[in-house]
């Protein structure tokens, strides 16, 4: 027999028995290394041998923990966040606003925890889970199925009745403390790192990628959002209710209140009682009840307005300054940063905290050697909150903001009605110059891979890019001669800056690091103007005009175009060939990338479109086609009248059936 299909079947043998000895048995001989090196070998033989294709080769196992990462899918809707309240007047106010909005209907919210864990979205299909994901960027997440099969608190087949054959159901994988200090407890025992917070332990194991460990570390999940096209009930209330009777665990603390007196109590009660539960939470959640009214309130660009976070008191600690840092951003703005005896809060270590900007700073009254509250809020970034005078050294000077910028020594200047100090010299500012090429090269932006903040500062101490513009200039022997970059990482990179001339307008724009400018702005600024010399000589009443688009993110706009630098770089960037114009919509033009590397079948007849229609759209949207349903295939598009044979070839092989309506919505037609 040829020694490489001896090997093969030697191979399966052994896997077969180390994933015995593993899961069942518990008792492994080798380590995840080894037994990870032994699947690649036969993977990589398998794919030499598709003559030896085995349904139940090691390799073919549904919920392999040997996965060396995780395949990325798109949520087929966006996994959004929530806007967050520190106040109970900021929640009244929410609530006035949604009741304006609704002018006099009746409206109930659903009141709920904030669950401090990691978000995942689950998909059921004729009652079985096939598939979770993570919230990975809201756009696109990790599936991890396998891992999420060992939470015994999510059910694998639905119990009860009335599920719809297909629906998503979100909620938070958590680690009970309990769980949380035991598994810290072993790990202070192994020498292994500590955990800082059951959130990060959450987080950390649902990407093992080994689902017995995962097993091991006692997940939970509480879930709190069903979608879909046939839910059973017209609210939200209902819904979870009707979820925890099909086995889901919905939280008892979910309630409906009929007024904002009772949405003050139910803050009030759990900002203490919370406490007591057995799992991490950093707020409550307040949801619009009605599924038509949410509908009617819609979504901004981040989050619902149906709905809102109110975010728990932060905790505070008290530490030492140890001295006061400023930050250069890429925008040139400076940030006082106040640099601390390391201290644990909330079950991290903080050592680092911003204070914004001048005024700020002033306002705290910041000495040398000063005892410092800091605050987690809502936000990552630790804050300084306020100062102990008791406890300051007599004599102890103040800490004044700098006048010059610490990265390069010019004068820094303040834009008038603006807190921040800037350091103007844009074109010759380091961490400024590194820090737009790092937003240029961004997914977001231009999605030129291989550059990061390292390979940016050595491309412009090198004397390679001065601005972005530069980049198209860049060649692969410049590269090369930068650490760590071969001929083939060059070439990569090469190859990305040629792509990113296809990139649209709409990302242009973005990525030029206008001040105030996000992603959103960017979109409808590019779409307003067209091409590139509108937007270019635009005065600020028709910048104003546009959507989103106040006095401030106007001014800044026009302020970017009267530069005469940044004129020059926009020419250099036409020159070198990319998108200075939106793309005109045409029958056969791509829409989009939203679904590259995604295939499709379509079955059954549709209402919205016909056919031929959502083939051509599917392939605008960058997927592709396929007429039979396979391992390959992605997402079978069903409309009524689907097959049974087929539906069930889907079933069996866990591939999700979507409506005309998900795919429209996954499209964002
Ligand atoms: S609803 C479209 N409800 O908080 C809104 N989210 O900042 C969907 N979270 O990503 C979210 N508890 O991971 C909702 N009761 C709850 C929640 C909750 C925790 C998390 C979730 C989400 C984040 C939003």
């Amino acid at each position: 027999m040829d020694p490489e299909k001896e090997r093969i079947e030697y191979l399966r043998r052994e896997l077969h028995r180390h994933n015995y000895n593993y899961y069942v048995a518990n008792s492994p001989e080798i380590g995840d290394k080894e037994f990870d090196m032994l699947m690649k070998e036969l993977e990589a033989l398998e794919a030499e041998h598709p003559e030896m294709y085995d349904p139940n080769s090691p390799t073919q196992r549904v919920g392999s923990d040997l996965s060396t990462g995780f395949e990325q899918v798109r949520h087929i809707y966006p996994m959004l966040s929530l806007a967050n309240t520190y106040s109970i007047d900021d929640v009244e106010a929410w609530f006035k606003r949604v009741d304006e909005a609704l002018s006099g209907q009746d409206v109930t919210i659903v009141g709920e925890m904030k669950f401090d864990g990691s978000g995942i979205s689950l998909i059921y299909e004729h009652g079985k889970l096939v598939r979770a994901v993570t919230r990975g960027d809201g756009e696109v997440g990790d599936v991890v199925t396998d891992n999420i099969r060992t939470i015994k608190s999510i059910p694998l087949q639905l119990q009860g009745s009335g599920w719809p054959d297909f629906f998503e159901i979100r909620g938070e994988v958590l680690l009970p403390w309990a769980a949380f200090d035991r598994l810290n407890a072993e790990r202070a025992e192994a020498g292994e790192p500590l955990f800082a917070n059951p959130r990060n332990a959450a987080a950390g194991t649902m990407k093992l990628l080994n689902p017995a460990e995962v097993a091991h570390r006692g997940l939970d999940a509480y879930l709190y959002y069903l979608l879909g096209d046939n839910l059973p009930y017209d609210n939200h209330y209902d819904n979870m209710m009707a979820a925890r009777s099909w086995g889901f665990k919905v939280s008892d603390a979910m309630t409906c209140l009929h007024s904002i007196d009772e949405v003050d109590k139910y803050i009030n009660y759990w900002d203490k009682a919370r406490k007591t539960l057995p799992v991490a939470t950093d707020g409550l959640v307040f949801k619009v009840n009605s599924l038509r009214q949410q509908l009617n309130l819609g979504f901004t660009a981040k989050s619902p307005r149906w709905a809102v976070a109110y975010k728990f008191a932060a905790e505070r600690a008290l530490t030492r300054l140890r001295f006061v840092s400023f930050d250069v951003g890429r925008m040139g703005i400076i940030t006082p940063v106040a640099n601390l005896e390391p201290v644990l809060l909330s079950g991290t270590v903080v050592k680092r905290a911003s204070m914004h900007n001048e005024d700020i700073m002033r306002t705290l009254d910041i000495h040398e050697d000063d005892m410092l509250y800091v605050e987690k809020g809502g936000e990552i970034i630790p804050k300084i909150t306020g100062v102990e005078i008791s406890e300051r050294t007599p004599g102890a000077p103040p800490v004044s903001f700098v006048s010059h910028c610490p990265a390069c020594g010019a004068r820094l200047v303040r834009v008038e009605g603006e807190a921040a100090w800037v350091c103007p010299n844009k074109e010759g500012c380091v961490p400024q110059i590194v820090g737009r090429i790092e937003h240029f090269v961004g997914r977001h932006m231009m999605n030129i891979d291989g550059i990061g903040e390292e390979t940016a500062a050595a491309l412009f101490a090198h004397g390679f890019i001065r601005n972005v513009a530069d980049l198209y200039d860049l060649t692969a022997m410049q590269l090369m001669t930068i650490e760590g970059f071969g001929a083939k990482s060059a070439e990569r990179v090469i190859a990305g800056i040629e792509a990113s001339k296809e990139v649209p307008f709409e990302r242009v724009v973005f990525a030029l690091s206008i001040p105030f400018v996000g992603e959103t702005t960017a979109r409808k600024v590019a779409r307003a103007a067209k091409n590139i010399d509108t937007l270019m000589s635009m005065p600020t009443e028709q910048l104003e005009a546009i959507e989103d688009v106040g006095s401030r993110i106007a001014a800044s706009i026009a302020n970017f175009f009267a530069d005469e630098q940044n004129k020059r770089m926009v020419e250099r960037l036409r020159v070198a060939g990319l998108k200075m114009e939106v793309a005109v919509a045409s029958e056969s033009q791509p829409l989009s990338d939203t679904l590259a590397g995604k295939t499709f079948v379509i079955s059954g007849v549709f209402a919205k479109h016909s056919r031929e229609e959502y083939k051509s759209l599917i392939e605008r949207h960058g997927g592709k086609n396929s007429g039979s349903i396979s391992k390959k295939t992605d997402y079978v598009l069903a409309g009524e009248n689907m097959g049974p044979a087929k539906l069930e070839k889907a079933n069996k092989l866990g591939i999700p059936v979507i409506s005309e309506d998900d795919f429209l919505r996954m499209t964002g037609e």
